[in-house]
């Protein structure tokens, strides 16, 4: 075989085995924030200068402020936050939601999240990819656990009585999130309005209307 065709099977196994955040190659690195150096990923903290404290987030007991135009709150424990998971390939997040409160349609590219509702009743759900379009849905009580795979958009509502908590891991240091509402009608500067008009298949003014709330 030659070399060519050595490294091109190589690359297949490496994007089989590393669908999600790749491997580490040491028992950590440690994130060291204060690197200039730019890699994939965050530089290694020397690990003779490692404390304890770098493995620790404290705080996920408390209740994010849901007060907000749609009901709910995202604490995110990744890498930024906790700098001894750079190279882990894992994160967590506590979501909490007020009354009919929403998690809107998003998505994480470089994460599949597992979800588990700790307090209430969720409405969950993800939407595959083209041409279905098939949306997966379910109602979730305490203690049910549920999968978002990577990359599809995924919501979850609370539809209890009170409040609603969930705890959900990710399969990234760093999963990444995009807002759909966001993304489309909220970036920055505007996708052009005739282009969503015909996207959406709506009138343009409509387009300007809902640019207007992001
Ligand atoms: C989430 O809750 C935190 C802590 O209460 C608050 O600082 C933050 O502004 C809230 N985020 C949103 C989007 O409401
Ligand atoms: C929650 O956020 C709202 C809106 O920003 C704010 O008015 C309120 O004081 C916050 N509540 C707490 C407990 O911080």
């Amino acid at each position: 075989m030659s070399h060519f065709l050595i490294f091109g099977l190589m690359l297949v196994t490496c994007s089989i085995a590393f669908a999600s955040d790749p491997s580490p190659l040491q028992d950590f690195c440690v994130a060291d924030p204060k690197s200039p150096v730019l890699v994939n990923g965050l530089v290694c903290k020397d690990p003779k200068l490692v404390q304890a404290n770098d493995f620790l987030f404290r705080g996920l007991n408390i209740m994010g402020n849901t007060t907000n135009a749609v009901g709910s709150n995202v604490t995110a424990v990744n890498v930024a936050q906790l700098p001894g998971l750079n190279t882990l390939g894992i994160s967590m997040v506590r979501i909490d939601f007020a009354p009919m409160g929403i998690n809107a349609p998003h998505t994480h590219p470089r994460a599949t999240e597992i979800l588990t509702v700790i307090e209430g009743r969720l409405l969950v759900g993800f939407v595959t990819s083209n041409p279905e379009n098939r949306l997966i849905s379910k109602v979730l009580e305490e203690g049910d656990v549920f999968v978002f795979p990577e990359g599809l958009i995924h919501f979850q509502q609370n539809i209890g009585h009170g409040n609603a908590v969930a705890i959900a891991a990710l399969s990234s240091q760093n999963p990444g999130v995009i807002t759909i509402a966001n993304a489309v009608f909220g970036s920055n500067p505007d996708i052009p309005g005739d282009i969503l008009a015909k996207a959406f298949q709506v009138d343009i003014n409509v387009v300007y209307q809902i640019q207007s709330k992001f």
